[in-house]
C-alpha cells in the first residue's frame, strides 16, 4: 500500500483498504493528490453559505475568511461586494481559489485577496468588520491551535465586529451506526463512496473517500483519501472562546447536512 498518512484506517474503511490491499494509494484529502477531488466534492455543497451570507450583511465593511480552501464560501461572499482576504495554508489550494478568481468578475477578483498562512498563528497588521471560519474547519486546530487562533482572531476584529465559526451541534445527535458508508457526486459529475467512521461519544471522526465498489473492482490503483476530524461540541467552544475574550452572541442552527448530526454557525464578539 502506497500511503502519506501514517495513522491506521479505523472501521469499516479499514478493511476495505486491507481488501484492496497493494493496490491502494493513499493520501491526505488536503495533499496535492486529495486537494482536486476536495474541490470536485466542495464545488456542490452549499451548505451554511445562506446563513454565514446572513449574519456578514448585517456588518458592512472588510472580511476575513480563514481556511478559505478552494473558495466556496469566498465566492459567494465576494458577490456580497465585500473585500475579502482568504487566508489557506495549502499552496495548492490557494492556486484553485486563484484559478476560480481568474474567471470571476474583474470586480469579484480585484476585491480578493488570498493569502497563505496559518489561522492559528497570523498577523495581517489590519482589522475586519467580520472574520469567518466555516465548514467546521475548527477542528482542524488542537487546543493550542485554537487557543492562537482565538487570539489572532480578537486582535483582526474590529470594534463591534463580528467572528463566525461553524461546529458540530450534539445536542439531538444520533450515533446508531458507527460506520456510514454512502456515495457522493462531486461537480464534475465523477462518483465517490464515502466512509464516516464515529464510533459513539469519540472525539474523532474518520473520513475515507474512495472510488464506487464497482469501478474499484477493476482499476489496477484505488486512490484513497483520508482525513480524521475532530468533534468539538459547541458547548466546549463557547468555554474556550469565553476565555479567550470572545463571546457567543447568537447560534444559527445549520441545515442537516447528513443523517447523524447537525451543525452550528456561532456568532461571537470581542468582550
Ligand atoms: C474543510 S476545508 C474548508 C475549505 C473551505 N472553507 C470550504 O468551505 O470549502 C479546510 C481547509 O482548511 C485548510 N487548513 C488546514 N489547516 C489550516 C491552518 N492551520 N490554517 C489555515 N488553513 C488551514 C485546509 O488546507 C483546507 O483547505
Amino acid at each position: 500500500m502506497t500511503t502519506t498518512a501514517r495513522e491506521a484506517v479505523p472501521g469499516v474503511a479499514g478493511e476495505v483498504l486491507a481488501e484492496y490491499g497493494g493496490r491502494v494509494s493513499r493520501h491526505d484529502l488536503y495533499d496535492e493528490v486529495g486537494v482536486p477531488v476536495y474541490h470536485d466534492l466542495a464545488a456542490v455543497d452549499t451548505s451554511e453559505i445562506r446563513e454565514v451570507l446572513r449574519v456578514v450583511r448585517a456588518f458592512p465593511g472588510p472580511v476575513l475568511e480563514l481556511a478559505a480552501g478552494s473558495g466556496r464560501l469566498t465566492m459567494p461572499l465576494l458577490a456580497l461586494g465585500r473585500e475579502v482576504t482568504a487566508l489557506e495554508l495549502k499552496e495548492a489550494m490557494l492556486d484553485l481559489l486563484r484559478e476560480r478568481l481568474a474567471g470571476a468578475p474583474a470586480g469579484a477578483r480585484e476585491r480578493c485577496m488570498p493569502v497563505q498562512g496559518d489561522m492559528s498563528a497570523f498577523d495581517l497588521g489590519r482589522t475586519f468588520a467580520v472574520v469567518v471560519l466555516g465548514t467546521t474547519s475548527v477542528s482542524l486546530l488542537d487546543e493550542e491551535g485554537r487557543a492562537g487562533l482565538y487570539a489572532a482572531v480578537r486582535a483582526h476584529l474590529q470594534p463591534g465586529g463580528r467572528f463566525l465559526l461553524s461546529t458540530v451541534d450534539l445536542t439531538d445527535a444520533s450515533a446508531d451506526d458507527t460506520d456510514l458508508d454512502f456515495e457522493a457526486v462531486g461537480a464534475s459529475g465523477r462518483r465517490y463512496r464515502m466512509i464516516e467512521h464515529w464510533p459513539a461519544g469519540a472525539s474523532t471522526r474518520n473520513v475515507t473517500i474512495l472510488p464506487p465498489k464497482a469501478e474499484a473492482a477493476h482499476a489496477s490503483q484505488v486512490l484513497a483519501l483520508t482525513t480524521s476530524i475532530r468533534v468539538l461540541p459547541a458547548d466546549r467552544l463557547e468555554r474556550e472562546l469565553a476565555d479567550a475574550g470572545l463571546a457567543v452572541v447568537q447560534r444559527h442552527t445549520l441545515p442537516a447536512t447528513g443523517p447523524r448530526h447537525r451543525d452550528v454557525l456561532l456568532e461571537v464578539e470581542a468582550v
